[in-house]
């Protein structure tokens, strides 16, 4: 099995989530321009590894001004392409979207009520990330909810759940992981993802996770989809992750990526992994690299607090918001 690849299409965003570091995915951004002739040379790169699903994030690939072109280009070179996006301008881009087979599109969205997705993303417009949820789940586009558990939401995945019922895709609940940036925000508002009180149906392991990065739990709650991924659990390492002053990092080996200034990323902390690249030719012996890492990679779990369950209960679902 191969890693998938996520280009951070640009460090720009319209919202400033509490737990999110400066430019989101887009690491040690130079303020480069990803134009659409890199990324679909680096996606060519990643054709001829034998990559198969790449994954556009940023800041906020909405605002990416070629998304249209890089997304038919990359479905053109045979690529599976996954988005991850806030959703506040997504309604604008589903047109078209829908005529490139096999997108798949997740939201983030970390709040049921304007006032809690304020304080957690500095936005109130969960209108528009709901008219664009409730349009890409009608068209087919739209793969799951993606959840970041905090103290600042945590009973606010009752609702979160019943949309993604109402909407018929899946939610994926994550705790947040620490980098430098964000560590006053982690120790304010880190809750343990995995100390959750979700009950339900014991689903398959994901293959992916079963493979790379943190294992995930999947269940069947109420008809939902739910999985749930908690740094507590552990993550995959290199051997020379020993030598890493963030050993043992959070997130481990999870995906490969690569920034506007094609810098392919193995992990989001090991700097000594970063290839800085200047030519396609680089990228792809860069992200053959870091293909060979995770495939000598191997699990470990690292900490387990004593931390308390939270009382969530998903009966207290605010029907009105979200329309169940
Ligand atoms: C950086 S965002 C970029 C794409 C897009 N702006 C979005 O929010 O979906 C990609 C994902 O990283 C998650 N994320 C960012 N910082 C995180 C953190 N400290 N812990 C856990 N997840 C985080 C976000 O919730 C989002 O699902
Ligand atoms: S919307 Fe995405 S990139 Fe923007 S601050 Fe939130 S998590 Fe980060
Ligand atoms: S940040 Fe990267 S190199 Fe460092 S321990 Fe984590 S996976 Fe290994």
């Amino acid at each position: 099995m191969k890693p998938y690849l996520t280009l951070s299409l640009t460090d720009v965003c319209n919202m400033r989530c509490r737990y999110c570091p400066p430019a989101g995915e887009t690491y040690h951004t130079t303020h480069a321009i990803f134009s659409p002739e890199k990324v679909l040379g680096v996606c060519q790169a990643a054709v001829d590894l034998g990559i198969r699903k790449i994954r556009l994030s940023g800041g906020e690939p909405s605002l990416y001004p070629h998304l249209q072109q890089v997304v038919e280009g990359a479905f053109q070179l045979g690529l599976e392409v996954h988005m991850n996006t806030n959703g506040l301008l997504l309604a604008h881009h589903l047109d078209w979207l829908e005529q490139v087979p096999g997108v798949t599109i997740k939201v983030s969205l970390d709040a049921c009520t304007p006032e809690v997705l304020r304080q957690v993303s500095g936005s109130s417009r969960l209108d528009d990330i709901l008219t664009g949820l409730r349009l890409g789940a009608q068209k087919g586009l739209i793969q799951r909810i993606n959840f970041v558990l905090t103290r600042l939401n945590a009973d606010q995945l009752p609702g979160i759940l019943a949309l993604c019922w109402e909407l018929g895709v899946g939610l994926k609940i994550f705790d947040m992981f620490p980098v430098p940036e964000t560590t006053a925000a982690w120790q304010e508002l880190y809750l343990p993802a995995d100390f959750l009180p979700l009950e339900g149906k014991p689903l398959p392991p994901n293959r992916y996770t079963a493979h790379f990065g943190t294992p995930t739990r999947e269940l069947l709650v109420d008809g939902v989809h739910v999985r749930v991924k908690t740094c507590l659990d552990g993550t995959r390492y290199h051997p020379s992750c020993a030598a890493c002053p963030f050993f043992p990092c959070p997130e481990g080996l999870y995906c490969l990526m690569v920034t506007p200034s094609l810098t392919v990323i193995p992990c989001r902390l090991g700097e000594h992994l970063f290839r800085r690249c200047e030519t396609f030719e680089q990228v792809k012996e860069a992200i053959q690299a870091g293909m060979s890492l995770y495939a000598e990679s191997h699990f470990a779990q690292f900490y387990r607090g004593e931390l308390k369950p939270i009382p969530v209960s998903i009966a207290a679902c605010p029907a009105e918001v979200v329309g169940c």
